[in-house]
């Protein structure tokens, strides 16, 4: 049997350097709300990451870091564009709308992207009184399907984003999957394709509860007063941003990203190599492998007797469509125990 299962990268345990690292400041009376010497390294390293002055705010969760990132951004009468699986559509519980009074404008894409095309196709009513104005471009990466933006693709939407006026946001909950997968650098990225807020996610890459909003335009003003007001400055922000920190030393995020990336190919491709000589029928992978996240069709009797001994959700019940996830604790025998299940669930079905 696995040892791990794959239901989401959010199961894992906390790495053990992020463990260590929190442990290091756990020592005497240090300034509070990121005035701390490790929130004021974390902003030098950045800064030297991505070769330009930015601010740095320490935030709790994946969905508080966009929240803050997009309301940052948006004017009063400002809408939101983003891909119709954005998380902020269908898995922040309305946040961004409840919390910022923020409209969403999803743009239909089929795998989790969007391209200028997309795009271009719209008519956004720019100008027009009625309608919410399209102000703030937000896109993920990895996205929410597991695929990847590759630097060109990003800068390519910030130049049509800017063109017409719009800031752009990026939500990076799993950046680090998302570096792994392309070689490009943070600064590649992020500020040199041109986006203006982007946040760095720890949590999901291995640590136990940290994120950052990055801040890269100077022109975008007072997102410090958004971090307070939408909760998501902790007070004692040193053991959010040591998180965050230790994932840039000895490059501990991409080397997690990559095995977690790793394994889910590794997964993709023995279940290939299975049905190639028989053993199962070919896998109906409904969208490319790129990251650490696989999405197949899985007959709902297949799942049901995997799920006597893994746990996974399903992404698209309508469609028997599951999502499994690799994080960094997943091993080559996981894999390889995890292909097994998916034999005999097939083999027991005769
Ligand atoms: C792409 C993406 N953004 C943001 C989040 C939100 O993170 P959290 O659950 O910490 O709020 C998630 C969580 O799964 C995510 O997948």
């Amino acid at each position: 049997m696995p040892e791990t299962d794959l239901a989401s990268d959010n199961y894992a345990p906390v790495h053990p350097a992020i463990v260590a690292a929190i442990a290091e400041v756990n020592t005497g009376h240090q300034p509070s709300y990121g005035a701390d010497p490790t929130t004021v390294k974390l902003t030098r390293v950045l800064e030297e990451e991505l070769g330009q002055a930015v601010t740095v705010l320490p935030a709790l969760t994946g969905t508080g870091a966009n929240v803050v990132g997009v309301t940052a951004l948006t004017p009063r009468w400002g809408a939101v564009v983003t891909s119709s699986h954005g998380h902020m559509i269908g898995e922040e519980g309305g946040a961004p709308v409840r919390l910022s009074g923020i409209p969403l404008l999803p743009v239909p894409s089929a795998n989790g992207k969007l391209d200028v095309a997309d795009l271009e196709r719209i008519d956004w009513h720019d100008g027009f009184v009625h309608s919410p104005q399209a102000t703030t471009l937000s896109i993920a990466n990895t996205t929410e399907l597991g695929t990847v933006y590759t630097s060109d693709e990003i800068a390519a939407l910030c130049r049509w984003a800017h063109a017409r006026g719009m800031l752009v946001h990026l939500d990076g909950a799993r950046i680090f999957n998302a570096l792994a997968a392309t070689g490009a650098s943070l600064a590649d990225m992020t500020v040199r394709a041109g986006v203006d807020v982007f946040s760095i996610g720890a949590t999901k890459t291995g640590a136990l509860a940290a994120e950052a909003v990055v801040v890269a335009n100077p022109s975008v003003t007072g997102a410090d007063f958004v971090h307070k007001f939408l909760m998501q400055l902790p007070s004692k922000a040193r053991f959010i941003s040591v998180q965050v920190l230790a994932l840039f030393t000895d490059e501990l995020g991409l080397r997690l990203a990559a095995h977690a990336n790793e394994m889910a190919r590794s997964l993709a491709q023995q279940l290939t190599d299975r049905a190639r000589d028989g053993r199962i029928p070919a896998p109906e992978f409904t969208q490319e492998v790129e990251s650490n996240q696989i999405f197949l069709r899985l007959p709902a009797d297949v799942a049901a007797r995997m799920r006597r001994n893994v746990h996974f959700y399903d992404w698209d019940a309508s469609r028997s469509e599951v999502r499994w996830v690799t994080a960094w604790d997943t091993s080559v025998e996981d894999i390889s125990a995890f292909a097994d299940l998916v034999e005999r669930a097939y083999r027991e079905r005769g």
